[in-house]
């Protein structure tokens, strides 16, 4: 069986400490979309590590580490990172394999992302500009390159007409850069991409399935942002959800064991687009500030707001969650009055269901007021030192939701987390 952990917020929900935590009871972890757009942090004994392309179980011994046929790769960010796990002591040969079918980032795919951005002027995305969308494009217009071309013997040739084409329509749009400084590391990053070995990643898993190995595949980015059910245009271009990693891994929906949905205890989002539960007031600068919420990939700050539960009831739905997890409980630590978001009011009409036109401006949020924990989390050890307080807001969550909370997060450490 293979078990999947996601996000079911805006992204950033802490799926990289997770995946890190829970690695220990899996042999392979897959990452099955997404790019360099993602940031997933985790600590390697007190030190800081973000991961953008390479699944979050690296750091463990005996794991494989699949990038499936569903990521989109700049091999210029993966070399850095391979650099970075490599000065941590991990050999990445030995751990890492790479789907042939996993499409490639080209410079000229960055060049138009920023493009898109200036063209869409105060409507833009907010994109982390990695060039995810040109290249997902690509991928569904036929044009791509994938990682089993980079070895062919016409791989130069069939990167320059997809550069070609790039560069007519950068024309086009107006946009110049320097695109010659940024290849000359692309073409000398693909040694690094080279270095790991590449396999037919279907039937590889498929065949670990057989065997009984235990499989996780590692979300990015979070249902808010899925291309068909996130808060489109605002979103980013592949399937976030849970149904995301059968196209992106080559395995079949009746292996999917466990589904992980990561949810903060309240609310994130960086870039642009709706988010009615978001705090432009002093509250939502200290969630900010205690959360240490800035982007893991741009730096950019995060938008911060209480937690949705009529978005995270969607989410939980659209991926079929069987555990919910909560993470950065202790941020609230220092709040006395915590509100959640319980209906959507739409024209004078309260639902809890999520719409779609969704924007912050046609929706008044329905919130119900819960104490806060009145203790410190981050200095709760197990499920006995949990405050009662807490225990409420988490039943509160599990009765709207319909999920049961498996796990609850209270700090950046691997350790810092309670099985319920
Ligand atoms: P991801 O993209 O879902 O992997 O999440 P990010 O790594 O982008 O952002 C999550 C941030 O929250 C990281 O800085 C984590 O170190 C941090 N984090 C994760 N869980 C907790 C928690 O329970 N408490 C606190 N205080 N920080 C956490
Ligand atoms: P992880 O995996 C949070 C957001 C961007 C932008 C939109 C589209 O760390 O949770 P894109 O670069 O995909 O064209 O951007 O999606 N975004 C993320 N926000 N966490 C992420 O990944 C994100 N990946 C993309 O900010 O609003
Ligand atoms: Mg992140």
């Amino acid at each position: 069986m293979i078990d999947v952990l996601l996000g079911l917020q805006w992204g950033d929900e802490g799926k990289g400490k997770i995946v890190d935590y829970l690695a220990k009871d899996y042999d392979i972890i897959a990452r099955f979309q997404g790019g360099p757009n993602a940031g997933h942090t985790l600590y390697v004994k007190d030190e800081k590590i973000v991961l953008h392309t390479i699944p979050s179980g690296v750091f463990h011994d005996n794991i494989i580490n699949v990038i499936g046929n569903g990521v989109v790769i700049d091999p210029i960010t993966l070399e850095k990172e391979l650099e970075s796990i490599k000065s941590h002591g991990v050999d990445p040969t030995s751990k890492i394999l790479v789907s042939d079918r996993a499409h490639i980032i080209l410079p000229t795919h960055r060049a138009l992302d920023k493009a898109s951005e200036l063209a869409k002027g105060k409507d833009k995305i907010g994109s982390t500009l990695k060039g995810i969308g040109p290249t997902y494009m690509d991928k569904t217009g036929r044009n791509g390159i994938r990682v089993g071309d980079v070895i062919k013997a016409d791989f130069k040739e069939r990167y320059n007409t997809l550069k070609e084409k790039h560069v007519k329509l950068l024309n086009q749009m107006g946009f110049t850069e320097d695109i010659a400084a940024y290849e000359k590391g692309f073409f000398e990053s693909l040694a690094a991409l080279k270095s790991l070995k590449v396999i037919n990643g279907e039937y590889y898993l498929n065949n670990a399935i057989k065997a009984g190995k235990r499989i996780l595949a590692e979300g990015a980015q979070g249902t808010m942002l899925d291309i068909d059910f996130g808060t489109y245009p605002f979103v980013t271009s592949s399937n976030t959800i849970s149904a995301g990693l059968c196209n992106g891994l080559g395995v079949p929906p009746t292996m999917v064991g466990k589904v992980f949905g990561i949810t903060k205890a309240y609310c994130t989002r960086v870039g642009s687009g709706p988010f009615p539960t978001e705090l432009h007031d002093a509250t939502g600068d200290k969630l900010r500030k205690l959360g240490g919420e800035f982007g893991a990939t741009t730096g950019r700050p995060r938008r911060c707001g209480w937690l949705d539960l009529v978005a995270l009831k969607y989410s939980c739905m659209i991926n079929g969650v069987t555990d919910l997890i909560i993470t950065k409980t202790d941020v609230l630590d220092d709040f006395d009055t915590l509100e959640v978001a319980t209906s959507y009011i739409i024209d004078g009409k309260a639902t809890d269901q999520f719409p779609y036109e969704f924007t912050t401006e046609n929706i008044k949020i329905g919130y119900e007021s819960h104490a806060g924990w009145g203790v410190s989390m981050a200095d709760c050890r197990a499920i006995s030192d949990l405050p009662q307080t807490f225990m409420n807001y988490r039943k509160f969550i599990e009765d709207y939701t319909d999920v049961k909370v498996s796990f609850i997060s209270n700090g950046v450490a691997r350790e810092a987390l309670i099985e319920l």
